[in-house]
């Protein structure tokens, strides 16, 4: 519990003047060294327990992020999905909820039919085994031109309708797409050490999809579309009456050839999972363009009687992040995740060249530059409120001061130097005088008793820009601290009470970065 007098210098605290001076002069040297013992104590569990976490009700809470589309390339907004989706994964996780973290990946529909139509019309056996996703990702943006489009999707449409009645043969070259795509992403995820509990995908949904297809026909809740299509009304939902941009209340729940849809397999995929995991949350994260797709599943199952859904539950919430703009390689040409991490890397390593005091002896600086890289990338994608479109600008994202996701990285490593150099132990029976008796002391501790209500608001908003924010302000303090706060002096008594500071710092600052996807470094 924060004291009475350490809430009144905390109101402090958020105004722009004097805090440390107020600070210092009602902070009691034996509450900071409760408070440091307790970081040090809870170690990774700091920020995410106790206070508001108190009588914490544990949840199961479903993520579904990622979410690429099979022999397509994997683009920013699956990036920005992954990073999103992992960092609010976390951020569930931390006070004790059961995650399930969930990528379903796009490997059905009209869109995979046309690539297996332009693979009839185009395909080359022979560059199709010599790099498969290059030569499929050719195949389908010839497929797409405009001139025998029409053409192209009359036979896409013909091969939508066998891979629905389980054609041996159209499902032979889906099978072949699906594992080399799969190859290829796992690969990526573990370059980016991103996990997954659960590989679902909109193919695993096309017989539930279709049972319930026939099953709603014979109902009252479907009527019939132009051109034979299956549709629903859902005018009356919680959803439809709260939700303003939708058009018009019918969706459409199969093709006039029966075929499904991806709203249909999305309403399947969440009866399923509902059934599988009975969650308490379901998250999507996807970008915002997706909104009123979300509005339309849920609303759907309202309609077919599902009460989890409804939007009083609380239960089915879309998060959606805003656009990336800008995100170009530096020819301008648009980008795909690996050729972005890649870019980044080779920024992180041209600076490390023309800044030699950076080259220091690491044996396995191949690995140091790529966490540098995806962690300059993270905290671009997380500044800002998720909703919001940002403006990516490669200098700021790998700038090494300022902001960034290299500067935590870089006053991360520096805390552990201390800590190994400084040529004392760590010890919790300080004296912390000489800590509230000065006020850039006072300052990074003021920081550090934050961080629970900063977790608190990311967690209650699923917002990760908050720990974000408040990682940056951390790393200021912890370098103004740094800058000015030595600990390998004469003083014992002073340097054992600098050093469980700076120890405290850098345990969170560690849990910040940690929760928010990325992976600290010792040296760099
Ligand atoms: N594969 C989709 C895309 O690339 C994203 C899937 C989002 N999740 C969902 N349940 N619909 O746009």
């Amino acid at each position: 519990m924060v004291p009475p007098s350490i809430t009144r210098i905390l109101r402090y605290a958020s105004t722009k003047s004097g805090i440390c001076q107020e600070a210092s002069m009602s902070l009691t040297k034996d509450y900071v060294r409760k408070h440091l013992c307790k970081i040090v104590e809870l170690d990774r569990r700091y920020g995410f327990f106790g206070d508001k976490f108190e009588n914490f009700a544990q949840k199961h809470i479903c993520v579904e992020y990622s979410s690429p589309n099979i022999a397509k390339e994997f683009h920013a907004g699956h990036l920005r999905s992954t990073f999103v989706g992992q960092a609010i994964s976390n951020i569930v996780e931390a006070p004790g909820n059961k995650v399930t973290r969930i990528n379903y990946l796009g490997d059905w529909g009209m869109q995979f039919a046309l690539l297996a139509a332009g693979y009839k019309k185009h395909g080359d056996d022979t560059l199709l085994n010599q790099n498969p996703v290059k030569h499929l990702h050719d195949i389908y943006v010839r497929a797409n031109r405009s001139e025998g489009k029409d053409k192209m999707l009359e036979t896409a449409r013909r091969i939508f309708q066998d891979m629905e009645s389980n054609c041996p043969d159209s499902l032979h070259f889906w099978r072949y797409c699906r594992k080399i795509s799969m190859e290829k992403l796992l690969k990526l995820y573990e370059s980016m050490h991103v996990d997954f509990d659960s590989y679902d995908s909109e193919g695993l949904y096309v017989e539930d999809t279709k049972k319930l297809i026939s099953e709603l026909k014979s109902s009252n809740l479907v009527k019939t579309l132009p051109n034979k299509a299956l549709g629903m009304d859902i005018g009356g939902t919680s959803w439809y009456q709260s939700a303003k941009a939708l058009a018009t209340s019918d969706v459409m729940l199969a093709r006039g050839d029966g075929t499904t849809l991806y709203l249909s397999r999305d309403i399947s995929a969440a009866i399923s999972r509902h059934k599988k995991f009975s969650f308490d949350k379901m998250v999507y994260v996807t970008d915002v363009s997706q909104a009123n797709h979300f509005i339309q599943v849920y609303a759907a199952l309202e309609r077919l009687g599902y009460d989890w859904a409804m939007e009083s539950a609380d239960i089915l919430k879309h998060i959606g992040f805003g656009r990336v703009i800008g995100m170009k390689t530096r020819t301008g040409d648009s980008i795909f995740a690996e050729q972005i991490i890649d870019e980044a890397i080779r920024c992180v390593e041209k600076d490390r060249l023309e800044h030699s005091t950076r080259r220091s002896c690491i044996d396995n600086e191949e690995d140091v530059i790529r966490k540098l890289a995806l962690s300059g990338l993270i905290c671009a994608d997380m500044k800002s409120k998720l909703s919001k479109d940002y403006k990516f600008l490669w200098s700021r994202v790998l700038d090494s001061k300022g902001d960034t996701g290299i500067f935590m990285q870089y006053t991360h490593s520096r805390l552990q130097n201390l800590k190994k150099n400084c040529g004392y132990e760590i010890r919790l029976d300080v004296d912390c005088g000489h800590l509230i008796s000065d006020p850039i002391a006072t300052d990074l501790f003021h920081q550090l008793l934050k961080y629970n209500s900063v977790c608190w608001t990311a967690y209650s908003e699923l917002q990760p820009s908050h720990l974000t924010n408040y990682m940056f302000k951390l790393a200021h303090s912890i370098a103004k601290a740094h800058r000015n706060l030595r600990v390998k002096i004469g003083d014992v008594p002073k340097a054992q009470a600098r050093l469980l500071l700076f120890h405290c710092a850098q345990i969170t600052l560690r849990n910040c970065m940690m929760t928010l996807g990325m992976q600290p470094l010792d040296n760099m």
